[in-house]
């Protein structure tokens, strides 16, 4: 089937639409433990771009596993078939010129360089949300770490499924140790030494 597909260019192209919003469209890829603040601090990021002007949109669990990948679950195979799914979706962000947050355990590096991998050199930026798990399991703010300690939920992450460190991620916030203010700051701060917001 895949070989009778021909793409069809338009002449409006990304760097025009990126012309237009005055800034540079990227991924900003939040991963780590459930509980460590990638939600928080995407939301964080977003609103600080958004009084600078930027144009963006936040990918998570409300969106996407709610819409989107709601056919999905957590074994191994559902992981990375949403990660794919994500990778595909925020890489139409990047052509369409927007700056797209996304905030996913993505606990696979191999599903993590897939989405890395989709898009050109510099387009993903990977960040760290680090925090112990004894950290994120004593925050536990939706009682799931609790029922996956209890058996009730299987394959929790940090508890009876892996989490894979990032190797070499763009910037690791930690977020047992930094305040909000200060994770968003160093974010922003790295977005600015790349010049990709301006
Ligand atoms: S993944 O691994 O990237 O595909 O996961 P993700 O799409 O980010 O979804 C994680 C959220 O789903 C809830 N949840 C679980 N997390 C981990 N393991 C299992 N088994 C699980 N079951 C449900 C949990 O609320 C995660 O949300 P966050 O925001 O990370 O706490």
């Amino acid at each position: 089937m895949q070989k009778f597909i021909v793409p069809h260019e338009g002449r409006v192209t990304r760097k025009d639409r990126e012309g237009m919003k005055g800034h540079k469209s990227f991924i900003l890829w939040f991963t780590g433990l459930s509980g460590s603040g990638k939600s928080t601090l995407s939301h964080k990021v977003e609103e600080k771009l958004f009084e600078m002007g930027v144009h963006t949109y936040v990918l998570d669990g409300d969106n996407i596993r709610m819409g989107l990948n709601k056919d999905l679950g957590f074994t191994e195979e559902d992981r990375r078939e949403n990660i794919r799914r994500i990778g595909e979706v925020a890489k139409l962000f990047v052509d369409a010129g927007i700056v797209v947050l996304t905030a996913f355990i993505s606990p696979y590096r191999r599903d993590r360089d897939f989405v890395r991998n989709l898009v050109a050199e510099g387009d993903f930026i990977e960040v760290y949300v680090k925090c112990p798990l004894e950290v994120c399991e004593k925050r536990d703010p939706k009682g799931l770490y609790k029922k996956a300690r209890a058996g009730i939920i299987k394959n929790f992450t940090g508890i009876d499924d892996p989490y894979e460190e990032p190797l070499n991620p763009e910037v690791v916030v930690e977020t047992d140790k930094m305040g909000v203010n200060e994770c968003v700051e160093k974010i922003i701060d790295y977005l600015q030494s790349r010049k990709l917001l301006n």
